[in-house]
C-alpha cells in the first residue's frame, strides 16, 4: 500500500526519516528532533475520503497519551497540531518479532495495563501484536492509541472493555508463555465478553471483507498476528 509514499518502508532518506508504515490513514515515520529519534504520525498523507476519520483517531491518540503522561512503557506526547502527531521513540521490537517467552514480560505488561485502566484509558487494540513492543531490556511498552477509550471510568462499558484488554494480553501469553498462565487466567481466556463473542460470530468476517476490499489488507503491520 505504498501508492502515495515517495519512498519505501525501512528506507533512510536524506532528512533522517525512516518510514515504518503507510496506509490510507497516513504515514508513521521515525524522524529526528533535536538530535533524538521520535515517531511522527502524519495524517496529511491520508486519502481524502479517510481524512476525517484519520484526524479523529489521531486526536484520540493525543488525548490518551496526554492522560498517560509520565507512565513508563507509553510514548510521551511531544506535539499534536491537527496534522501531525509526534511521540517519543521507544527502542525495541514488536511482539511478533521479539516473541517474549519470559513470564516477567507478562507480569510487567499486566502492571502496565492496570496503570492505563487506573487512568481511565482502555487501549482497545491489543489483539494486534505490533502494538506491543518488547524493549531492549525485555520490558513491555504499548503504542497505537487510535481507538482507545479516553473518557475515564464510566461504569459497565469501561469495565467490560478493560477486561477485554486484559484478555487479549492473556492470549499473547498463552501463545508465548503458556506454562505461566494461572488457573484464573485460563478461566478468563475461556470467557470472552458478550460483545466479543458476537463480534467473532458476525462482525469480524464483515470487517475482514471490508478491510480487504477497501484497504487491500487485513492487517499489514509486519505480518503480526491478531488474536480475537
Ligand atoms: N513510540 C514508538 N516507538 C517505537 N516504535 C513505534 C512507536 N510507535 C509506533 N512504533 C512502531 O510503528 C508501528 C506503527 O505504529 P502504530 O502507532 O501502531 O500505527 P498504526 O495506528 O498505523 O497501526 C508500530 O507497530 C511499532 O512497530
Ligand atoms: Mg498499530
Amino acid at each position: 500500500m505504498l501508492r502515495r509514499a515517495s519512498y519505501f518502508i525501512g528506507e533512510h532518506v536524506p532528512d533522517n526519516t525512516t518510514l515504518l508504515k503507510a496506509d490510507e490513514l497516513g504515514r508513521i515515520e521515525i524522524v529526528e528532533r533535536d538530535g533524538k529519534p521520535c515517531i511522527r504520525r502524519d495524517i496529511r498523507a491520508a486519502r481524502w475520503w479517510a481524512h476525517a476519520f484519520a484526524h479523529r483517531a489521531a486526536a484520540r491518540e493525543a488525548r490518551a497519551l496526554a492522560k498517560l503522561d509520565g507512565i513508563d512503557g507509553v510514548p510521551a506526547l511531544l506535539a499534536w497540531d491537527g496534522r501531525e502527531l509526534l511521540r517519543s521513540y521507544i527502542a525495541g521490537r514488536p511482539m511478533q518479532q521479539a516473541q517474549p517467552r519470559d513470564s516477567a514480560y507478562y507480569r510487567d505488561a499486566l502492571r502496565l495495563l492496570a496503570q492505563l485502566h487506573r487512568h481511565g484509558i482502555v487501549h482497545n487494540d491489543l489483539a494486534k501484536e505490533p502494538n506491543w513492543l518488547v524493549r531492549e531490556d525485555g520490558r513491555p511498552a504499548l503504542v497505537d492509541f487510535q481507538i482507545a477509550w479516553t473518557r475515564g471510568k464510566r461504569g459497565r462499558l469501561f469495565r467490560l472493555l478493560a477486561r477485554e484488554d486484559l484478555r487479549h494480553l492473556l492470549k499473547h501469553k498463552r501463545t508465548y508463555c503458556e506454562h505461566a498462565l494461572s488457573t484464573r487466567q485460563r478461566k478468563m481466556l475461556d470467557t470472552p465478553a458478550p460483545h466479543s463473542r458476537l463480534w467473532r460470530a458476525t462482525g469480524k468476517r464483515l470487517y475482514k471483507l471490508i478491510a480487504r476490499r477497501v484497504f487491500g489488507y487485513w492487517d499489514n503491520e509486519g505480518k503480526g498476528r491478531v488474536r480475537d
